[in-house]
C-alpha cells in the first residue's frame, strides 16, 4: 500500500491499513454491530501491509546468528537490521546505544533492574503513577523511593526534586512513563531528564504509552535532557508479533553477565570461565524473534514515514472530542489532566466500572478496558483511597468488587464518529441505570456481568478453534 505523505493525517488511509476495523461482533438482542476498539493501551491491532512483508518473508525464514544457508545469513542480516531501524525511530546514538529486543517493555524493564547491578544502599526513583512493572522489578533491585502526585494525578515536581535530593548521591537511576496508562497525563520528559542529571542519576523513560502516540528523541549523550533508557513493547504501537525493546547505553550492557545465559549470549565458554558476547546479543539469550522483530521496525518505519507528529496531532483533536462528549454524559467522573495521549478513565456514579464495560460491550459492540489496569496505587490515587491494611483480604475480592475504573485507550484508526456511538451509549446507560442493573447479571463463573437473557449467538468467522 502506498503512504502518502500529506499535510495532515488522513485517518481513512490509515484504517485501511488497521487490521481488523470491519469485524462485527454480537450485540445483545440486535444484529451484529461494527466493533469499536477503545483498548489500545491494552494492544493495538496490526497494519495489514506489514503482515503481507511477513507474510512474504516467512519462505526466507530461518535461524538467526546460527546457520551457514543463504537463508540464515539473510535472516541474521535482516534481524540486526532491525536493531537499526529501531534505535532510529527513537533517535538513540548508533555509536554509543544499544537496542536489545525484548519481549514487550515488562521483560525491558525487568532487564534494566537486573543489569544495572545495584548495591543495596543504590537508590531508585520512581513516581506513585507508573505501571506494576515500571516498579515492582525496581523493588528487587535496590531502595526504591517514589515520588507524589497532585489530586488531578499529576506527578508532583517538587516532592520529585526533594526526593532527589534526599537521596543524592546515592540515586543511580529516576524512572517515570512518558505517559500513564491510566489517566494518558503527558509528563514533562525533558525537564525531567535534565532533572535527573542534575542530581547525578540516569533517566529511564517507560515509553510503553508514548511512543504509539508521540515523537520519541532520545537527544545527544551529554544533553541535559538525554533519555538514557527507554522501553515500549510492539504490541502496544501496531506491531503484535511479541518484539520489545530496550534502549541505552553499550557500556551498561557491556558490564557482567545476563540475566539469561546461554546460546547466542557468549563469546567463548570453558569448563568453568565464560567470555560474554558483545551487544546487544548478550542480552538476547536463545534464538531470537525475528519475526517479531521484523513487524516492529516495519511497523516503525510506516509510522515514521506518516509522521509522529501528525499521527499526535489527529489524536489530541480526538481525545479533545472525547473529552468534550464524556464531560456531557450525567454522573461520569473524568480522572487526570491534560497534557494527555487519548487514554481517558471515568466513573458512572452508581454504575460498577466492570458492569460499565460489560453493557459498553454487549450493547454497543465497544471494546474498553475496567479495573485497575496494573496501576493499582495509582488508582487508588485517584480515587482517593486508603491502601488496604490487609491485601489478603482484599485479594479475596472478584474484580468487579475491587475499586477501579473504566478506561477507554485511543488510536490513531479511531474516528469521531466511533467517540460518538460512545458518548450515546453512555448517555443511554445513564438515563437507564436500573433497567441495566436488572438485566445484567454475575456470571459467577468468572466472565463478569453478562446481560441475563444470555446472549445471541452468531457465527464467529474464525478459524482457530476455541
Ligand atoms: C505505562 C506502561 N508501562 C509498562 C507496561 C507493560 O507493558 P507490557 O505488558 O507490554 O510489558 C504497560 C502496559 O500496559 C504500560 O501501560
Amino acid at each position: 500500500m502506498k503512504i502518502i505523505k500529506s499535510q495532515s493525517f488522513n485517518v481513512k488511509q490509515f484504517r485501511k491499513m488497521v487490521m481488523g476495523v470491519d469485524v462485527r461482533v454480537p450485540v445483545h438482542k440486535n444484529r451484529p454491530a461494527r466493533f469499536i476498539n477503545f483498548d489500545n493501551a491494552a494492544s493495538t491491532p496490526a497494519l495489514k501491509p506489514v503482515y503481507d512483508k511477513l507474510k512474504d518473508y516467512l519462505k526466507w525464514y530461518s535461524g538467526v546468528h546460527r546457520g551457514t544457508g543463504h537463508k540464515s545469513i539473510l535472516s541474521s542480516q535482516r534481524f540486526d537490521k532491525c536493531h537499526e531501524d529501531i534505535a532510529r525511530f527513537v533517535k538513540a546514538d548508533p555509536e554509543r546505544d544499544t537496542a536489545i529486543i525484548v519481549k514487550n517493555t515488562t521483560e525491558a524493564i525487568n532487564k534494566l533492574s537486573y543489569r544495572l547491578n545495584l548495591s543495596p544502599t543504590d537508590v531508585v526513583v520512581s513516581t506513585m503513577m507508573e505501571h506494576h512493572s515500571n516498579d515492582l522489578p525496581w523493588r528487587r533491585a535496590g531502595r526504591i523511593d517514589y515520588a507524589g502526585l497532585d489530586s488531578e494525578g499529576r506527578l508532583d515536581l517538587q516532592d520529585l526534586s526533594r526526593k532527589l535530593r534526599f537521596w543524592y548521591p546515592r540515586v543511580r537511576l529516576l524512572t517515570v512513563c512518558g505517559a500513564s496508562n491510566v489517566t494518558g497525563h503527558i509528563n514533562n520528559i525533558g525537564h525531567l531528564a535534565a532533572l535527573a542529571h542534575e542530581y547525578g542519576a540516569r533517566f529511564m523513560l517507560d515509553a510503553a504509552q508514548y511512543a504509539p502516540h508521540q515523537a520519541l528523541d532520545m537527544k545527544p549523550h551529554g544533553h541535559p535532557e538525554h533519555i538514557d533508557y527507554l522501553a515500549f513493547s510492539g504490541h502496544k504501537i501496531y506491531a503484535p508479533f511479541g518484539a520489545g525493546v530496550l534502549v541505552g547505553p553499550r557500556d551498561t550492557f557491556l558490564k557482567g553477565a545476563p540475566e539469561y545465559a546461554g546460546g547466542g549470549t557468549v563469546a567463548l565458554v570453558g569448563s568453568s570461565q565464560v567470555k560474554w558476547g558483545g551487544v546487544p546479543d548478550r542480552d538476547e539469550a536463545g534464538s531470537p524473534n525475528l519475526i517479531g522483530a521484523l513487524a516492529l521496525s516495519e511497523t516503525l518505519k510506516i509510522l515514521d514515514s506518516i509522521g509522529m507528529e501528525k499521527i499526535a496531532a489527529y489524536e489530541e483533536q480526538l481525545t479533545e472530542y472525547a473529552l468534550r462528549l464524556l464531560k456531557g454524559v450525567p454522573g461520569l467522573t473524568v480522572y487526570g489532566s491534560l497534557p494527555r495521549v487519548g487514554v481517558v478513565s471515568f466513573n458512572m456514579r452508581d454504575v460498577n466500572h466492570s458492569l460499565l464495560g460489560a453493557i459498553l460491550a454487549y450493547e454497543g459492540g465497544i471494546g474498553i478496558r475496567t479495573g485497575c489496569f496494573c496501576a493499582q496505587p495509582y488508582v487508588r490515587h485517584l480515587l482517593g483511597q486508603e491502601e488496604p491494611a490487609n491485601l489478603d483480604e482484599y485479594a479475596r475480592l472478584p474484580v468487579w468488587e475491587m475499586p477501579g475504573l473504566a478506561r477507554i485507550s485511543l488510536g490513531a484508526y479511531n474516528t469521531l464518529a466511533e467517540i460518538e456511538k460512545l458518548a450515546e451509549l453512555l448517555h443511554r446507560i445513564a438515563a437507564r441505570k436500573k433497567e441495566y442493573q436488572r438485566e445484567y447479571v454475575l456470571d459467577l463463573g468468572g466472565a463478569g456481568y453478562i446481560p441475563r437473557s444470555g446472549l445471541t449467538p452468531v457465527p464467529l468467522h474464525l478459524s482457530l478453534d476455541l
